[in-house]
């Protein structure tokens, strides 16, 4: 024993090992390699010359290198690695319409929840969902669409950080703020993995923890649109004849833009060319906002039975006129979001319940500090 290893230590030994024969023997079978693979290939190129592109197949096959592997199915559906693209909207809603025939998924699939900021530019909420959504990282996507010059600047620890879609200028009351929920939802639809849509602004905060959240939306026999049949000139006299027959005056429906929607709906609202026209055309401000009807009143006449037909963000319209209740450092108390949370009742699955808000609206910038003290306590978060 003792000899042999002392000749593995021998450093003459160790250096004659490069002109050891089996080096030399590796070289000339990486140079056969070599030679055989450049002769393929100049055999490919002259088959494909000759008889066309139907060797192609047969010569890529023949010649596939050991380390790739063979795809698994998610490779044939994973979400892009970069939300830009250079689609434009027919091109995106088209690509996002795709539903499979097969219902079953032949494979894990963790169903998650797409969260849609639609902001101008930045989300002063940001501290407080970035708490919300700590721990739970297989569970959402996030999606941003905010006015085109605004530029985002998340850190790379943020859930923000490159969340931001391609995006266009949304008006408040105009098409161009339905046509950006669409884009958003398009965007959020290209990861097959979203099964709920919720969508949110930048004054919006969340009111339950995730857990919460995850298990109202995932429970939930029905989607969370706001719809109501309201008589008046602010519902029913925002509705145009020019519609029908396509939207009849029994079917149109008024409710707050702010969703909650499953893939199923969100396919449908992508895909959507009967009502948008209509909607363009004929609800127009000031005599109507598009935004409080079109996806309202087109999914009560497709899937009127998915409907919750209420909204699960709470907003505060007792103060009158034309916009929603805003609340700044001094509404943040206790007892301000035990009436929202606790004093309120609705139907969830057509039981009674208290919980019926996951997010509440409009919240100033200068609500957060207050806020960030007041969630683990209030909001458990
Ligand atoms: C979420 O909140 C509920 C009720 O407030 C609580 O029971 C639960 O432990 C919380 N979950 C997490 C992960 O904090
Ligand atoms: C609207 O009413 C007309 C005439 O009654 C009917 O033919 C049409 O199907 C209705 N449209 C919808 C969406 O129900
Ligand atoms: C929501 O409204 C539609 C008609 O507008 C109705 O068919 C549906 O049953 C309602 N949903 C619930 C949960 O009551």
């Amino acid at each position: 024993m003792q000899p042999r290893l002392e000749e593995g230590k021998d450093p003459a030994v160790t250096r004659a090992t490069p002109s050891r024969p089996f080096p030399l023997r590796l070289l000339r079978f990486f140079l056969l390699f070599l030679v055989i693979g450049v002769g393929g290939s100049f055999l490919s190129m002259y088959m494909i010359r000759h008889f066309g592109i139907h060797n192609v197949a047969f010569v890529q096959s023949s010649f596939k290198p050991c380390f790739q592997k063979p795809a698994i199915i998610e490779n044939w559906f994973k979400p892009p690695s970069s939300l830009l693209h250079t689609m434009n909207d027919v091109e995106l809603f088209w690509r996002a319409s795709f539903v499979p025939r097969i219902k079953s998924y032949p494979f894990k699939r963790t169903p998650k929840i797409a969260f849609m900021f639609l902001t101008k530019g930045p989300l002063p909420m940001a501290p407080l969902w970035e708490k919300f959504f700590n721990g739970h990282e297989k569970l959402y996507s996030i999606y941003v669409h905010s006015l085109p010059s605004y530029n985002a600047d998340f850190s790379l620890s943020s859930v923000f950080y490159q969340r931001q879609i391609p995006s266009q200028v949304a008006e408040w009351g105009m098409m161009s703020m339905c046509d950006a929920e669409r884009r958003l939802l398009a965007n959020a639809l290209l990861d097959i993995s979203n099964e709920w849509f919720v969508l949110l602004s930048e004054s919006c905060i969340p009111l339950q923890n995730f857990s919460i959240v995850y298990r109202y939306l995932s429970r939930s026999r029905y989607s969370f649109m706001g719809a109501f049949d309201e008589p008046g000139p602010y519902g029913r006299g925002r509705y145009n004849e020019n519609m029908a027959p396509e939207i009849n005056m029994s079917d149109w429906r008024k409710g707050s833009q702010w969703f909650e929607i499953n893939r199923e709906l969100a396919v449908r609202i992508v895909e959507d060319h009967t009502y948008y026209p209509k909607l363009k055309e004929f609800c127009t401000p000031h005599k109507c906002y598009v935004d409080e009807h079109y996806f309202q009143t087109m999914l009560t006449i497709n899937t009127p039975h998915l409907l919750a037909n209420r909204s699960l963000t709470y907003v505060d319209w007792s103060r009158g006129g034309a916009h929603p209740a805003t609340f700044g450092k001094n509404d943040i108390k206790e007892e301000f979001f035990k009436k929202i949370l606790q004093d309120q009742t609705c139907l969830y699955n057509n039981q009674p319940t208290s919980l019926c808000f996951l997010f509440a609206r409009k919240f100033a910038p200068n609500a957060l500090e207050p806020l960030l003290d007041i969630a683990p306590k209030v909001l458990g978060i």
